[in-house]
């Protein structure tokens, strides 16, 4: 076992470590999931769930997996496996999550590769872009060029659309280029695909800013509509946005630290990750509307205003219709066409990439066996996975398969059960202390109450709440069903795809591995032989009982809902109970009951469920106090300035103090964070 950990590859230094793992946060996510959804969801007031999220659940998860990663030096199934025997399947099911991303992924990659032909093309033929076009029929062109000309005209394989085919396989073969010689080699390619597309979103956004009616389009961007802060979905897509974003819960991030050196720092390299991959959205939305701004400015001059909430209709409808509309409007129309397609294809590649390396690693981990003959197997299924999303009605296949995967059951899900798993039936204070030894600055106990109390409590409401809104989309004939009863095909394949992960997951993890015997856990807990704190454990459970006994009594007979604030005060007391029990008995000397630990979990279910209900009853009070739709003015309200003032000075003074601390530390241990020979 320790020559296999001696044998396992590193990255060649940090800053190719944490560039990596940017490279895998900063995606396409970052330039049209980021963009759109706080457009939709109240512009500049969506900064604040968002915000929440990143500090207080996005980068203490990345830490989390991180000093798991690095602690066992194994991929995702295999780490969670040495942190508790029977937590396996969670390795597993982010994988296999993962791959299902993967499946999608590169196929924006082959859009993105198709768009830069044709601005090449257009380079050279002199010719206008096959877009281009003035006004409402040149928004017409874009949007018939992409739905029509591109994605269903043109020649056809059997039901599969021949050009995309073919980018796509082209996509897979960059990818496999780029990984095939392990993460040495993608610690030196992301030097690369990292700044490069930093460079040309600085590009663009000038340029952007530059252009007359900019101040409109960054309006629509920030001027914040507080009201959506009362609705449950802007919290959901505002959580969901930073997991997909930092690459949460698919076991990337913890692959990636598997490979780290020895001594480099975790707790830092996660805040650096975290606020940069912040800083690039953030960016990159300034970008986008700024340029949006300049077209509407543009059309409503030409007589022919365009309708800046329709264009804006989505991710695809972001990247390949409204971009490439407004930058046919420039002058070298076909150059920046191709700075911004390319600029998509360096942003995803390193994200796709890293999945495919962890499901690689994973598997890897698990068989042993070897990496030149996973890889191209992977990526041949990768292609073959692909055909489905090149078909007529690929485009929409996917967008329903990629709501499952950041839906009810997909990724904030997975993180929810990492978080419980690894609080209440792992050792978590062993993995703090572990990133503590070798970080810039160190974690305290808070970070067990985040992880073990608050982030469950949180994950565990969306994850009701979504619940809550499928079973009534389900009532209402707009999810599986349709009102006449009749299944929808699209709905049905996503849940199936969402049930096989997780069937797939547990079934993976009672294979037997050629590494299990040697396997060496987290400090064993059953050797410890002094006080669980058995008998209190059992308090803290029955109140927990309790707690959701209450609920349920209070749920079925529609009995007085003051009882909530009841059921919910006796859930908090046993979960603070249950966690003081872990926090003073988890310390390598004792253990704490398992009572406590199962406490914890059900006070977790009680309170999550009571704070459901106080939501809904508050949005449905929202709901009924609906406002009109702001009106934009032609320049950026006060308000509009001040998000923009704060966001900059935390990300300036964020990134300014995470690299402060880096210096401070290297010149405090020199030798620490060399490359390793
Ligand atoms: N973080 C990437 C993005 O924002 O586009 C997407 C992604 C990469 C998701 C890696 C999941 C993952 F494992």
């Amino acid at each position: 076992m320790e020559l296999l950990e001696e044998q396992r590859e590193t990255w060649g230094t940090r800053g190719g470590f944490v560039l990596a793992a940017v490279g895998s946060a900063v995606g396409l996510g970052n330039l049209w999931g980021f963009p759109y959804k706080l457009y939709s969801y109240g512009g500049g007031a969506f900064l604040i769930p968002y915000i929440v999220a990143m500090f207080c659940i996005g980068i203490p998860l990345l830490i989390l997996e991180f000093s798991l990663g690095h602690f066992t030096q194994r991929a995702a199934p295999d780490a969670f496996r040495r942190a508790n025997k029977r937590l396996e399947f969670i390795g597993w099911w982010g994988i296999i999550l993962g791959f299902v991303i993967i499946t999608y992924y590169p196929i924006i990659l082959a859009y993105c590769f198709s768009y830069m032909g044709d601005s090449i093309a257009a380079i050279f033929s002199g010719q206008p872009l096959p877009w281009a076009g003035e006004g409402v029929e040149g928004v017409q062109n874009a949007s018939n060029y992409f739905f029509k000309d591109y994605l269903t005209g043109g020649t056809y394989i059997g039901p599969f659309r021949s050009e995309i085919l073919y980018m796509l396989i082209l996509a897979w073969v960059l990818m496999y280029f780029c990984i095939f010689r392990g993460v040495k080699l993608v610690g030196k390619i992301v030097w690369l695909t990292v700044p490069l597309p930093w460079i040309m979103l600085v590009i663009l956004a000038v340029r952007g800013l530059t252009l007359d009616g900019c101040m409109k389009g960054l309006a629509f961007y920030l001027d914040p509509d507080w009201t959506q802060l009362a609705k449950p979905t802007t919290w959901r897509f505002a959580f969901g946005q930073v997991f997909f974003s930092l690459s949460l819960a698919f076991g990337v991030m913890l692959t990636y630290a598997s490979f780290l050196h020895r001594k480099s720092d975790i707790n830092n390299n996660a805040a650096i990750i975290g606020i940069a991959d912040f800083a690039t959205s953030f960016i990159g939305g300034i970008a986008i509307f700024a340029t949006i701004g300049g077209m509407a400015y543009v059309t409503s001059q030409a007589g022919q205003p365009v309708p800046v909430n329709e264009v804006i209709n989505g991710g695809p409808g972001l990247a390949f219709v409204a971009f490439p509309y407004a930058l046919a409007q420039l002058p070298a129309a076909a150059w920046w066409s191709l700075i911004f397609f390319f600029m998509l294809v360096t942003l995803g590649i390193d994200s796709a990439f890293s999945i495919t390396e962890s499901v690689l690693a994973g598997i890897v981990d698990k068989t042993g066996w070897r990496r030149s003959i996973v890889l191209p197997t992977m990526s041949i299924v990768g292609i073959g996975t692909g055909l489905m999303y090149i078909t007529i009605d690929g485009l929409s296949f996917l967008g329903t398969v990629d709501g499952f995967v950041n839906g009810t059951w997909g990724i904030a899900f997975i993180g929810l059960i990492e978080c419980v798993a690894l609080g209440w039936f792992s050792r978590l204070d062993v993995l703090r202390q572990h990133a503590n030894e070798r970080s810039d600055w160190r974690l305290g106990r808070w970070w067990n109450l985040l992880i073990r109390v608050l982030i469950p409590v949180v994950l565990g409401t969306l994850f009701f709440w979504s619940l809550y809104d499928n079973i009534q989309e389900f009532n209402a004939g707009k999810f599986l069903r349709d009102t006449e009863g009749k299944w929808l095909i699209d709905d049905c394949v996503g849940m199936g795809i969402m049930a096989a992960a997780c069937i797939l997951a547990v079934s993976m993890s009672f294979i037997r591995s050629p590494h299990n015997k040697a396997e060496k856990q987290l400090p064993r807990q059953e050797l410890i032989k002094t006080s669980s704190a058995r008998a209190t454990g059992i308090v803290g459970f029955a109140i927990a009982v309790l707690a959701l006994l209450v609920f349920i009594y209070i749920r079925t007979g529609r009995q007085n809902q003051a009882l909530l604030f009841v059921s919910m005060g006796v859930g908090v007391a046993s979960l603070v109970l249950c966690h003081i029990l872990m926090e003073r008995f988890d310390n390598g000397v004792s253990r704490p009951s398992h009572f406590a630990r199962w406490g914890g979990l059900l006070s977790i279910i009680s309170i999550s469920l009571c704070v459901l209900v106080i939501l809904t009853e508050l949005s449905k009070k929202v709901a009924g106090t609906h406002k009109a739709p702001i009106e934009h003015a032609d320049h950026l309200s006060g308000t509009s300035y001040t998000i923009l003032g704060v966001v900059f000075v935390l990300i300036v003074f964020g990134l300014g103090w995470c690299f402060w601390r880096a210096i401070m530390a290297a010149s405090a241990n020199e030798p620490e964070q060399q490359p390793e020979s």
